[in-house]
């Protein structure tokens, strides 16, 4: 099975971005980290990241076309986006959203997610690890 693992603006910059916050693993290193897990859990990956909104939306509505679960963190785009929440819900495709922090621990106006509702699921405050576990949150509902 096909998944598309999409990352919002400014996570390009991870591993030196508010280390504090964010730690200081890298965008590659979390993308090497889901290929080899989904390696284990036999699923194809297709990961990416863009700072430009309407380039999430075109990908998001080619995983609807392709693939068979979606994982995104949406960055900044979480608590503003209306586009990107018509686009995960116009894909019907299991869609698990995943921030590395914890955005209820911060500010209040990253309390509120446009994506939420229309995701299977929400995973934050684990770091990368929430891309692992959103990988096999994911493997279990598309392989019932
Ligand atoms: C984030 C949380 C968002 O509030 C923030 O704008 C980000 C990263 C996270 O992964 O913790 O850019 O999505």
């Amino acid at each position: 099975a096909s998944i598309y693992i999409l990352n919002g603006p400014n996570l390009n910059r991870l591993g030196t971005r508010e280390p504090a916050t964010y730690g200081k693993t890298t965008l590659a290193d979390i993308e090497s980290m889901c290929r080899d897990v989904g390696e284990d859990l036999d699923l194809d990956i297709e990961f990416r990241q863009s700072n430009v909104e309407g380039i999430l939306v075109d990908w998001i509505q080619e995983a609807g076309d392709v693939a068979q679960g979606l994982i995104i963190n949406p960055a900044a785009y979480t608590h503003t986006s209306v586009a990107i929440h018509d686009a995960i819900r116009t894909a019907e495709i299991p869609t698990i959203e995943v921030h590395l922090s914890n955005v209820f621990a911060r500010e209040a106006f990253r309390h509120h997610s446009y994506v939420s509702p229309v995701a299977l699921g929400v995973i934050c405050g684990f770091g990368a690890t929430g891309y692992r576990l959103a990988l096999e949150a994911l493997s279990t509902v598309i392989r019932p």
